[in-house]
């Protein structure tokens, strides 16, 4: 699954990873993160998840990162406050109310010119991506969080490791992956479904230096 994939996706409106509604996991377990009122959260592969304003309407300041112009724009669509647009070299940026989503490549996103994130939210963005992939994108969200922060990561694991996105990712690559730089702890693992979707969501502190391995 490539960029041009999941920009193809978009267009012909086959997003069925999409909720209408905020993520269960995210209403039950972000409280208990205790993230500060006024952290800036980060939000990898973003989509256009009704999860960016929730986490607004708790006092969040919100950046998502997002491939698709077409997710961008519905986001925006769906509310009447005023859109506020910038560009920088590598991404066309939007801001309404508290959130702003970076629309380009997560991987050419870096600290540089925001403010450092409080926390971070994924859901789907691990498990949208590729092995190979995964492995860099564990890596550059490490560099994009400070130690002490924490996150909450949604993952799923449905039995065919060759099929997907959505991927399924278990907990021995979750811990491989994200270990050596976050303290991760499993807070919910799900049931399985019918059709044998296990889905788990997972605390993931930053590490200092000094406690990291
Ligand atoms: C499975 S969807 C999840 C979207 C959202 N997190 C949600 O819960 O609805 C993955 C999203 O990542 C975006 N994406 C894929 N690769 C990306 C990349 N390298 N940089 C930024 N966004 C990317 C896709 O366009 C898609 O919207």
């Amino acid at each position: 699954m490539t960029e041009i994939d999941w920009l193809e996706r978009w267009r012909q409106g086959r997003i069925g990873f999409h909720r209408e509604t905020p993520h269960p996991a995210l209403v039950a377990e972000w409280p208990t993160l205790r993230v500060a009122e006024d952290a800036r959260v980060l939000v990898p592969l973003c989509g256009k998840s009704p999860d960016l304003r929730w986490l607004a309407a708790r006092g969040h300041a919100v950046t998502g990162v997002e491939l698709s112009s077409l997710a961008v724009e519905q986001f925006v669509a769906q509310s009447s406050e005023p859109v506020t647009r910038w560009e920088t070299d590598d991404f066309a940026c939007v801001r309404q109310d508290a959130v702003e989503i970076w629309c380009g490549d997560f991987f050419h996103f870096d600290l540089e010119p925001t403010v450092p994130f409080g926390a971070f939210y994924d859901r789907a963005a691990l498990i949208a991506l590729p092995a190979p992939a995964r492995q860099r994108y564990a890596l550059h969200l490490a560099q994009l969080i400070e130690p002490g922060r924490v996150g909450l990561l949604i993952t799923l694991t449905h039995g065919d490791p060759e099929r997907g996105p959505p991927f399924s990712v278990d907990a021995a690559e979750v811990e491989r992956l994200l270990a050596p730089n976050f303290e991760v702890t499993c807070l919910d693992r799900g049931e399985a479904a019918d059709d044998g979707v296990e889905e788990s969501v997972w605390r993931l502190l930053r590490r200092g230096p000094r406690d990291a391995g």
